[in-house]
């Protein structure tokens, strides 16, 4: 029989059950207590992260960065313009090789198929840091939030505003685990797909034409960039395509009257969303930027030592 111990990857939202949502939501709670009270949590103790980008970031590196040095690990950086990664050596062979020198690997790349032919390939757990499909560790961080504000997400509806893109994908995944509605309305062309989101069934969502409509009765209404990284050739197109899907104060006010709003960031003020909106008062966004190093240390925690008590 063998003793190698099974490796859990975090490739996407469906990668883990609502149980284990349950555990990693609740240590993130614990472990940002005790981050605010000054008090060390260091589990990871001579361990190392290796995170690989493909696309710019700030949030993701800064969070991820900060996240294992207080957890008392280290961190290797790596881009594709200063690593071999850029010259073109097979995805496989990097695995191999960087999965044998550190204890966990985060991923900034396009396709999904590149972080999951990486996993495939790796001795240590691989964490997606954004794909062209996904960005599990943002609607992590995102669902905290939601928590913190206004309690269970069980049986909310999450209203998404603007682009098909790797952060609606999530949300749909999120709502089939969690159990949440989401209301999408993207531009015609922008739709979300369900077989590329990874979902089961059309239960869990609904799409509407018009995005007030989306908005209405919503505990949280969000959106993202109109066109996200790999896509800039098209900006011009998406601009015109998704003049009517900014999200302004006439949307939030049909929506629920506690209602949220929240965006990943970065944002663009005038585009995607009014200023008004981002820096009102229904506005989480920062809360939602800080999330992001507090859930990412429990998801490392329990990706490297299983549940902790
Ligand atoms: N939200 C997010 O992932 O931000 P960065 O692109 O700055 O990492
Ligand atoms: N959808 C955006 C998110 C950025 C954090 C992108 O992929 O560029």
């Amino acid at each position: 029989m063998s003793d190698t111990p099974v490796i859990r990857h975090y490739l996407q939202f469906s990668d883990f059950t609502a149980d284990e949502y349950a555990h990693v939501l609740a240590r993130a709670a614990l472990i940002k207590k005790k981050f605010k009270a000054y008090e060390k949590h260091q589990p990871l103790v001579d361990r190392t992260l290796a995170m690989i980008f493909e696309k710019a970031s700030t949030r993701t590196r800064v969070s991820f960065e900060a996240g294992m040095y207080q957890l008392g690990g280290s961190v290797v950086h790596l881009t594709t313009g200063d690593s071999q990664l850029g010259r073109a050596e097979p995805i496989e062979d990097s695995a191999k090789v960087i999965s044998r020198m550190v204890d966990l690997v985060m991923i900034r790349t396009f396709e999904q198929t590149k972080i999951e032919a990486f996993a495939a390939h790796s001795r240590v757990p691989v964490i997606n840091g954004l794909t062209n499909e996904f960005h599990p560790c943002q609607i992590l961080a995102d669902i905290f939030t939601f928590i913190e504000h206004r309690g269970s997400i069980a049986g909310k509806t999450v209203a998404w505003v603007g682009d098909g893109n790797n952060m609606a994908n999530t949300w749909l995944q999120a709502s089939e685990i969690l159990g949440f509605k989401v209301h999408v309305s993207t531009p015609s062309g922008y739709e979300v797909d369900q077989s590329i989101a990874g979902i089961r069934s059309a239960d869990s969502y609904k799409v509407f034409k018009d995005p007030m409509e989306a908005c209405r009765g919503a505990d949280l209404v969000t959106t993202d960039v109109w066109t996200s990284m790999g896509y800039e050739a098209e900006n011009e197109t998406r601009r015109a395509a998704f003049a009517d899907w900014c999200v302004d104060t006439e949307m939030m006010r049909v929506a629920q009257p506690d209602a949220l709003f929240m965006h990943c960031l970065p944002a663009h003020r005038g585009e995607e969303v009014e200023a008004d909106v981002i820096d009102g008062p229904q506005s989480v966004v920062w809360d939602e930027a800080e999330n992001r190093m507090h859930v990412q240390k429990a998801l490392m925690e329990f990706l490297l030592l299983g549940r902790q008590t």
